[in-house]
């Protein structure tokens, strides 16, 4: 019997991944840009073990078995083993057992599938002793997790060869390079999303004439823009960028036919509180962006915490959130009835 046991964390997007070339293989139309949370909060945390004396293969979900029969889950797992080290013998025949839990809500809109998928083919290659890049092998999984295997800034890189080697993750910088960083999750509903990644985004590729232009147009010079202003650690060009790439990113969800929304009025007050703040000191101090869900990320530098904290427990009551009690990524839950 051999068990590994593995944390990845969520990362959260600047230049947002929207839209697939190739569904299977899961290839994207335009590159994405991340930030890696820090392994405090917000993780998932996977156990996997594989014994001689195990019957099936079996999975485990927030304490739930779930079918081992999902497709994604099986390209990983086929793919992680087809690149095992000649070393692990009959190991390779050995069915596993996966436990694999999130400690922060599931298909909400905050990246569970990156943590998950990442923390899975993480421990895969630790178990099988893969060696190299892992992250096409996470893209498997889902797209946003490649971005999860590194940490600090990534950049995934779209690629254009047919068979998707070169769709893969890089570090742009690691998160040291910019220590001051800060995220605040804003937990607007954590209740499962209403339409999934994969089905908005099938229907965005279908039916949005301005999908493709934001792919083709946009995205490339705003990805070399967003990669300038971090390794300059230009705040305000930062924020500008995050804000305006979140508010395309759902604009094309709205261009999408049948429309697809994920922000709700809670999260329309999100950005009207932070450009209102930022008018009030004169630039840009906070950047929210929003994923395919309700929930904000602020993105702000450590100086601006207190006091962002404070204006956010005035406007959305009842919210007692302490000051010191925050750090990279943790989220606070916001009132949205
Ligand atoms: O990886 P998926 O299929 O969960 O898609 C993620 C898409 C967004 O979160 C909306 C954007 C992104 O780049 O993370």
């Amino acid at each position: 019997m051999k068990t590994v046991t593995c944390i990845a964390p969520v990362n959260i997007a600047v230049i947002k991944y929207w839209g697939k070339r190739d569904e299977d293989l899961i290839l994207p139309i335009n590159d994405s840009l991340s930030s890696t949370l820090s392994t405090d909060y917000m993780c998932s945390k996977t156990t996997i073990m594989v014994s001689p004396t195990f019957k099936e293969n079996r999975f485990w979900l927030n304490n739930k078995e779930v079918t081992f029969d999902s497709e994604r889950l099986n390209n990983c797992l086929n793919e992680v083993k087809r690149r095992a080290s000649p070393t692990c013998g009959e190991l390779l025949q050995w069915k596993l057992h996966i436990c694999s839990e999130n400690n922060f809500p599931t298909a909400a809109g905050l990246a569970s599938s990156a943590a998950g998928y990442a923390c899975l083919v993480y421990a895969l290659a630790a178990l099988y002793r893969v060696e190299g890049d892992i992250s096409g092998i996470a893209r498997r999984g889902s797209g946003s997790a490649c971005r999860s295997i590194y940490g600090g800034w990534v950049r995934w890189n779209k690629g254009t060869l047919p068979s998707g080697e070169d769709s893969i993750a890089t570090q742009v910088a690691p998160a040291s390079h910019w220590p001051e960083m800060r995220i605040i999750v804003l937990v607007v509903s954590d209740d499962k999303k209403k339409t999934s990644s994969t089905s908005g985004m099938k229907r965005s590729v279908e039916t949005s004439e301005f999908l493709k232009d934001r792919a083709e147009k946009v995205v490339p010079r705003r990805t070399d823009e967003m990669i300038e202003a971090i390794k300059s650690k230009n705040f305000e060009a930062f924020a500008q960028l995050t804000m305006q790439d979140s508010n395309q990113f759902h604009s094309v969800c709205l261009d999408t036919y049948p429309p697809c929304f994920y922000m709700n009025d809670v999260s329309r007050a999100i950005i009207e509180m932070v450009h209102a703040y930022n008018e009030y000191k004169g630039s840009n101090k906070v950047a929210y962006t929003f994923d395919a869900g309700p929930n904000a990320c602020l993105y702000l530098l450590e100086d601006h915490v207190e006091e962002i904290v404070a204006l956010i427990n005035e406007i959305f009551p009842p919210l007692a959130v302490d000051a010191t009690e925050y750090f990279r990524g943790y989220p606070i839950h916001v009132n949205s009835s």
